[in-house]
This record gives C-alpha cells, sequence and structure tokens, in this order.
C-alpha cells in the first residue's frame, strides 16, 4: 500500500503527506463514485470510465521513457504510464531523488479533471537494479540453480521493499523465457531450460505483488515475454519460434499459466515470432489463448517499441498501432514516439479500425490494477520504506541466494572445500575484484559495464575475508607472479557484462584471450587450479577442463560476492543444480536436456562436499515435500473445480481444489482416474503424478498443506487418444470430493 499522500475523504481533498508536497490543483471531481474507497473496484472502474473522453482513453493506453516527457505533458496528454529503460535515472540516483521525480510526474497526472494516477514501470529484474545502492540479487539463471521457490519468493518481496523504497510501483519482471539456446543474449534472465524450473519460480510474483495488490510495499508484476523468446532458432530477441503448437505448449506456456493463477498483474509480449507472425500483432496468442483461455484479467503491456517491428520497418505506422491494438495490447510501450502513437489511435478510434469496445477493454484493465494497487487513494511516492535498499537484511538474503545458486562441477582430489589456514592462496582474474563484472547486465545500466559500479563486496574481498589470519592471499588480476608455494590458485574468469542482442553468440562461446592468458600462467606454476566461472550462460570450457582441478559455476551472483567464498571455504556445501544442459562445444548449441546429444555436464548436474559427489541430476525442481504429521482420516468436505482445454494430441487441465473440512490437511494429496488413456506430461504449482489410470497431485515443497476453508489451484498438460472424458470422481486424502 502506497502512504503518506493525497487522500479523497467526501468531497474534500485532503493533503496527509509527511513529507512537504506542493498541494495538487483542487479535486475538480472529489466525491464522486470512482473516488470512494468503499466501493468495489468494478463499480469505480465503469464509473470512471463514463467520465473519460476518448483522449482520456488513449493517453491511459499510452507508456512514455522518462526522458521524453514533461510533468506538464502528463497533464496536457492525459498519460497513463511512464518507464525508466535500463539505466534511465533520475540525476540525484538515489532514494530521494527516485522519488522526488515520481511525484513531479504524478502531480501531472493529478492536474487532470480526472485525476487518474500514473503508475511507472522498471526493470527491477535482479533487486531494483537501476537505482544505486540497492541490493543485487543473482540473475535469474543461478536462482534457477538454487531449486529454491521459497528463496525467489523472498526475493521478489526485499526487491519489491526496494522499488517501494524508491517511489516505484510496478516492475517488468520477472522474464519466464525458457532458455533453449545459449547463444541467445539473455540466456540469464531465465531460470532454466526445461518449464519446470521457470514455472516453479513464478512464486517471484507472489513476492512482488504480496498477498494482494495494494498490501504492503506491494508493487505490480510482469511475466516476460510472452511467448517463445528463449525459443527462437537463432538465438536472438527478434528471432522466430518455430515449433508446433503443443511444443509452444507444453515448453513455453506452463510459466505464464502458474503466473497467471498467481494473479501476475501484467504480462509483456515478445519481440520474437512463433511461425513467423510477430507476437506484438497475434491475436490468437495474446486475446484467444491468453486471455481467453488462461483467463487473464490484468494488462497486456507491449516491449520497447515493440509495435515497430511488425512490418519490418523502421518505425510504426497506423496499421501496425491497429494490429497491436485489436491483437489484443493493453497498454503500448512507445518511448519517445508517444505523440505519433496517440494521433494514430485517436484517427483509427474515428475511423472505425480499432472498435470502441476494445479500448475500452484495455482502459478496464489498466484502471483495475490502478485500483487495486491503491494509486487513487495514495498516488505518491511512499518514502517509508527507502531505508529497505541496500539494508543488511536484503544482503544478507543476497548472499544466501549466491551460496545457494553456485553450481559444484568438478572438484578433483576434493580440492574444495579450501582449508581456511595455513599456506598461501593466489588469486587471479578479471572478475576476481570487480563487482560490474559479477553483476553482469541490468546493472544500474542498460548493458550494465565493468568496474566499481554498484555498492557490494567483490568475490576478492569475500575471499579475504573468508581467510583465515593464518593464510596469505595474494592477488594479481592476470595471474602474473604466481610460483609453486602457493597451495592453490583461484581464477575468476568468464564473461563481462552485457544484455539483450550485445549479448548473443552466434560465433565463439569460449573463454577470452585475457582469461586463457591468465590461466595458462597459473597452470604453468603447478599448483591446483580451481576455476570459479562468472558468466551468464555455460560456456565452451571442454578444451581447457582438463587443466583445472576445480569448477564452480558462479553465474552472475550480484553485489554479495562473499556468498561465493562462503562456498570456496565450505561455509556452505553447494546444493546447487543446473538448470541448463552444459555443451560439449558450441557447435552442439541449441543443446537440451532430452535431446540425445551428449552433455559436458547434464541439467541437473551439481557436485557437493560432504560425501565427495552427487552427481544424480534432479529434474524435479525442488526436494520431494516432508510431510510433518501426515493426515491419516481425509478432510470432513472437499470441492473440485476441473475444466480442460483441449487440442489436437493433449489438453491443459485446470484444476481448483478447496478443503470446506475442518482440519488442516498437511500433507494434501487430489487422486482421481484417467479412463480414456490420457497421460500427464507435467504439472505446475503442484506436483502431479501418474501411475497406471492413477493420478495424484500433491503440493509443492514450499506449500504441502491446506487449511480449513483455502483453495489451491494448480495446472497440468496431458496428452489423450481420441477421447478426453471428465473424471467421474476426485478424493482428497482419500474422502471423495463435490466437483463441479
Ligand atoms: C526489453 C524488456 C524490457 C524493456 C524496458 C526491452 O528492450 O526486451 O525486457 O522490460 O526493454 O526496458
Ligand atoms: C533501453 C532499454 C531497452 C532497449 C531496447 C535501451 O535504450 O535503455 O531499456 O530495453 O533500449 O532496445
Amino acid at each position: 500500500m502506497r502512504t503518506r499522500s493525497l487522500a479523497v475523504c467526501g468531497a474534500a481533498t485532503v493533503l496527509i503527506a509527511a513529507v512537504a508536497l506542493p498541494a495538487p490543483p483542487p479535486a475538480a471531481a472529489a466525491g464522486l463514485p470512482y473516488q470512494d474507497p468503499s466501493r468495489p473496484v468494478a463499480e469505480r472502474v465503469s464509473d470512471l470510465l463514463g467520465r473519460m473522453t476518448l483522449d482520456d482513453k488513449i493517453g491511459q493506453m499510452t507508456q512514455a521513457e522518462r526522458a521524453s516527457v514533461t510533468a506538464s505533458d502528463l497533464t496536457t496528454y492525459r498519460l497513463g504510464s511512464l518507464l525508466s529503460g535500463g539505466g534511465s535515472a533520475p540525476a540525484q540516483n538515489n532514494a530521494a531523488g527516485w522519488a522526488d521525480m515520481y511525484d513531479g510526474f504524478q502531480r501531472g497526472a493529478l492536474a487532470t479533471p480526472l485525476q487518474i494516477p500514473m503508475i511507472y514501470g522498471i526493470d527491477a529484474v535482479h533487486g531494483d537494479n537501476n537505482v544505486l545502492g540497492s541490493t543485487i540479487f543473482p540473475h535469474n539463471i543461478g536462482l534457477g540453480a538454487s531449486r529454491d521457490p521459497a528463496l525467489a519468493q523472498q526475493i521478489g518481496r526485499a526487491t519489491a521493499e526496494e522499488v517501494t523504497g524508491a517511489g516505484l510501483d510496478w516492475t517488468f519482471a520477472p522474464c519466464l523465457c525458457v532458455a533453449r539456446n545459449d547463444r541467445w543474449g539473455r540466456t540469464y534472465e531465465s531460470f532454466g531450460e526445461k518449464p519446470e524450473i521457470p514455472t516453479a519460480m513464478t512464486t517471484i510474483v507472489t513476492g512482488f505483488q504480496g498477498t494482494t495488490l495494494g498490501g504492503p510495499a506491494s508493487v505490480l508484476a510482469t511475466a516476460k515475454h510472452y511467448i517463445g523468446d528463449g525459443g527462437t532458432t537463432n538465438g536472438t530477441d527478434q528471432g522466430d519460434t518455430q515449433i508446433s503448437e503443443s511444443e509452444l505448449r507444453a515448453i513455453h506456456l506452463p510459466p505464464f499459466q502458474a503466473a497467471v493463477q498467481r494473479g501476475v498483474g501484467s504480462v509483456m509480449i515478445s519481440f520474437s515470432s512463433w511461425n513467423s507472425v510477430k507476437s506484438h500483432g497475434n491475436k490468437y496468442l495474446i486475446t484467444d489463448l491468453l486471455k481467453g483461455e488462461l483467463g487473464f484479467t490484468g494488462f497486456v503491456v507491449s516491449d520497447w517499441a515493440g509495435i515497430d517491428q511488425l512490418d519490418g520497418q523502421k518505425g510504426f505506422t497506423q496499421a501496425e498501432v491497429v494490429q497491436s491494438i485489436n491483437a489484443g495490447l493493453d497498454m503500448i510501450m512507445v518511448p519517445n514516439d508517444w505523440k505519433t502513437f496517440l494521433g494514430y489511435v485517436r484517427t483509427a478510434v474515428q475511423a472505425g479500425q480499432i472498435p470502441m469496445s476494445r479500448i475500452d477493454d484495455a482502459n478496464r484493465r489498466i484502471l483495475t490494477k490502478k485500483f487495486e494497487l491503491g494509486l487513487f487513494e495514495h498516488p505518491y511516492a511512499d518514502r517509508s520504506y527507502a531505508g529497505t535498499i541496500g539494508s543488511a537484511a536484503h544482503r544478507t538474503l543476497a548472499r544466501q541466494a549466491v551460496r545457494e545458486s553456485q553450481v559444484l562441477l568438478k572438484n578433483d582430489d576434493n580440492v574444495l572445500p579450501l582449508a581456511r589456514n595455513g599456506g598461501k592462496l593466489f588469486v587471479a582474474g578479471k572478475n576476481a575484484d570487480d563487482i560490474g563484472n559479477q553483476s553482469g547486465g541490468w546493472t544500474l545500466s542498460w548493458q550494465g559495464a565493468s568496474g566499481n559500479t554498484v555498492p557490494g563486496t567483490t568475490v576478492l574481498q569475500g575471499i579475504r575475508a573468508a581467510a583465515g589470519s593464518g593464510t596469505t592471499v595474494t592477488y594479481q588480476r592476470d595471474g602474473v607472479g604466481i610460483d609453486s608455494s602457493y597451495r592453490a590458485a583461484i581464477a575468476v574468469v568468464g564473461e563481462t557484462p552485457y544484455a539483450e542482442g550485445q549479448g548473443d553468440r552466434p560465433g565463439s562461446m569460449g573463454l577470452d584471450s585475457t582469461d586463457l592468458a591468465t590461466l595458462n600462467r597459473l597452470h604453468a606454476a603447478g599448483v591446483p587450479v580451481i576455476v570459479v566461472l562468472v558468466s551468464g550462460r555455460p560456456l565452451d570450457i571442454a578444451a581447457e577442463l582438463p587443466d583445472w582441478s576445480g569448477l564452480l559455476a558462479a553465474w552472475l551472483p550480484g553485489s554479495e560476492g562473499a556468498g561465493v567464498a562462503d562456498v570456496l571455504f565450505g561455509d556452505y556445501a553447494p546444493t546447487g543444480k543446473l538448470p541448463m544442459t552444459w555443451m560439449q562445444s558450441a557447435t552442439e548449441e541449441p543443446i537440451n536436456d532430452g535431446d540425445g546429444k551428449a552433455a559436458l555436464f547434464p541439467y541437473g548436474y551439481g557436485l557437493t562436499y560432504a560425501g565427495g559427489t552427487d552427481p544424480s541430476p534432479s529434474p524435479t525442481p525442488t526436494p520431494t515435500p516432508t510431510p510433518t504429521t501426515p493426515t491419516t482420516a481425509g478432510p470432513d468436505g472437499c470441492r473440485v473445480a476441473w475444466t480442460t482445454s483441449d487440442w489436437n494430441t493433449g489438453f491443459t487441465g485446470n484444476v481448483t481444489v478447496t478443503n470446506t473440512g475442518t482440519a488442516t490437511l498437511n500433507p494434501w494429496s487430489l487422486q482421481w482416474t484417467f479412463t480414456a488413456g490420457q497421460t500427464v506430461t507435467q504439472g505446475w504449482s503442484a506436483r502431479v503424478t501418474q501411475s497406471g489410470t492413477t493420478v495424484t497431485a500433491t503440493g509443492e515443497s514450499w506449500s504441502p498443506s491446506l487449511a480449513p476453508g483455502a483453495s489451491t489451484v494448480f495446472g497440468f498438460n496431458a496428452n489423450r487418444g481420441t477421447d478426453n472424458p471428465r473424471p467421474s470422481s476426485f478424493r482428497l486424502n482419500g474422502t471423495p470430493c463435490e466437483s463441479s
């Protein structure tokens, strides 16, 4: 909830700001039904919609970049939303600078006759990464390695607090991309190459938004990029995902289904195409599948100038505007050319090319989220969360995330963990003492940058702090000066920052010449070499691997490098598992689990210290729930709602199960029988397994129980023959349920 702001009490507008804000203009319309927070949101939306002019409505659908507008533009043009592109920050890049900027723009929005607040979106993709001083969490690929959805949820919550602390209300996260080709520059934005990991990690949506929109530090989340962004054949953002519909549904849809079930407020469309049709203009995918079949009630936002790409020509035309809005886009991200856009929409509506019903639907969706977020009651920055930005508690959480995201890939002669005391350690590599490199792209700037860009701890600082006083730690970036007197060398090497297309790697995916030279120097000294690989994806390292005694995949850990040292010195025994298949050679790309190609390390691989190795791939994202006290008796009541949407060879099931009894079920377990040969291929938001004709769904490890009165929603995909009859009965922990 946003506080310290403008409250409308009956007919009067009262300023209760604790910080001095210039008074907004008098409320021309105070006391109207839409301004009454005691009325249901749907009623408020209808009332407001009835008062809006066409210009008010098209303004709501427009999102401009902060640098291309003034506060008075928001008033004049009725703009409904602003964004910060990557690194687009106010001159004073701290909490107060952001909040002041936000409030300035908001005053412009509230100076319109209907006083509709704007909403401000930002890419808080690994922490509130545009705001200097914020906690920088590991990029998604590392969180995928942790296989810890509860951790992802906590990170979402911490990030939402920091976003709120900077005055903002909307993040363009999470990326629910299923990265199928590691050549793609956004591979690190993906939680994993199989849908099960991104699906499980949609807990981060609940972290961002809180249990309800409008609650404490609730930030609107965005599931992106819908759909198939990680599946393009050439591994680029604007490429084509050439797969059948059942494959699209099996691989790329489940994370979005799970996010919709969690109530994600917005969905961003992908720059990519599906079988040669740009998603930004694909009515079937946006209107029929997402809004219709999946039942998404939030609003759809386009990606950065995404409508420009529909006809393959630079810029956008009225025809592209018409096609994309009619396809189902509700808010259009037109960073700079928003005036042209407003003109085209107005003309198109007046010419009957876009029906008024479509404009009203888009407005309803956007306004509903603004009301639910509490923006009408609390339009200004909530400065009470400013102290959470980069707080000790959040850095501790980030360090835990770093620990859990490390994947130990090689550990000859148990070279790790390192003894804390005795002898000398040599640390080298371009990523050892470079917080910019270890944070990657989308850190303070769009592309990120090498160097001392953000506050935090480098890997080297972490190593120095962890080594005991009896150990000498020598650092030389390039490995110069090492000799055989060291007990081990730690080489922190890998990639340097990039974002989006700049990270596409159509050619070599190996280490650069700087790293190879450093590694050669270390190897020549004859001491064990432990490589810590800082990278946004698996790299082509098979040729060098034999020279290394140890290999730790650190991904892009962010601002808390001490978490890497925690693993090196055994304060935390590694638990991370590969979220991506590791290639033998770049020529194998794309390589994914189950495609029969020979991997250097398979999906799910990861060693630990205790018994030496734990080489078994773990295909499921989370450990089996440990039941506390299994309930023997069933509930004294339960209810199941069952719907399916079918296509030629398969179907998606959506199930809501409610415990209408009086006892908590821990764990809960729902069973039914398939009578027509249907076979479950995957589940989300529950573990759905099949044995013969019996299907069992149980809660995930982070949500195993079902309290009296509580419902849980889960989904699954299945193959089917010619028929798909509905199961005749459902049993919850053995008790037959009512069903609808
Ligand atoms: C990216 C999105 C991002 C947007 C706003 C686009 O280029 O594809 O992921 O949210 O820019 O910065
Ligand atoms: C912006 C990014 C955006 C990108 C799209 C950049 O200038 O800063 O946010 O994603 O352009 O190309």
